[in-house]
């Protein structure tokens, strides 16, 4: 079986990425994790994948003096490492869609909400000042409509009564951290069938 190399892009806490990685120490797993890349060197996800003896790089957007300059550097680099997949898992950066052509159908986004419901930010306090009776999370493929390209999987908490948006955060971070596995697994499944880039 081959594993398709992966890149994690993150720019914080690196939870989601944690979870890839673990899960890619499966030797069924059909992808491999080749590298971390980070916008910010400051990401608390970095350690984690040094010590998992992943690859890091920082690429810092505050670098370049466009976005598209930061997306060739991203590029560039992603393209050195053979990359095959791209998992966004926190990266707070707006990618365009030039860059996003490039990857059509590699690139993967987990969002916390039940899409299309609550795109973009702050979605738990959105569910919440609704009344929304449940919330969620999902994976889906990146188009360039933010948030909006076709799903591969969603899981679904109920929200409590007594929820908070810290309470509901966590129970939503659990079940991403399954979640997203799950669909990079399935995708690479999907991409082995096919040509390499
Ligand atoms: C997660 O809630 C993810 O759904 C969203 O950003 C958060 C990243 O958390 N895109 P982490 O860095 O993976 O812990």
């Amino acid at each position: 079986m081959r594993k398709l190399k992966t890149a994690i892009l993150i720019s914080g806490r690196g939870s989601n990425m944690m979870a890839l990685v673990d899960a890619a120490r499966d030797p069924a797993f059909r992808a491999e994790i080749v590298c971390v890349v980070s916008n910010r060197a400051d990401a608390k996800g970095l350690a984690f994948a040094t010590e998992n003896g992943i690859a890091t790089e920082v690429i810092d957007h505050k670098g370049f003096p466009t976005r598209e300059a930061f997306e060739t550097a991203l590029d560039s680099y992603l393209r050195s490492c053979g990359i095959e997949i791209i998992a966004l898992a926190g990266f707070m950066r707006v990618l365009t869609a030039g860059f996003i052509a490039r990857w059509e159908g590699r690139m993967l986004n987990i969002h916390p909400s039940l899409l299309p419901a609550y795109k973009g930010l702050h979605t738990h306090e959105r569910a919440l000042a609704d009344g929304a009776t449940r919330h969620g999370c999902t994976v889906h493929l990146v188009t360039p409509e933010l948030d909006g390209g076709p799903i591969l999987l969603q899981a679904q908490v109920p929200v409590l009564a007594e929820d908070t948006a810290d309470t509901l955060s966590a129970r939503v971070l659990e079940q991403e951290h399954k979640l997203y596995p799950q669909a990079l697994a399935l995708l690479a499944a999907r991409l082995s069938k096919e040509d390499t880039p």
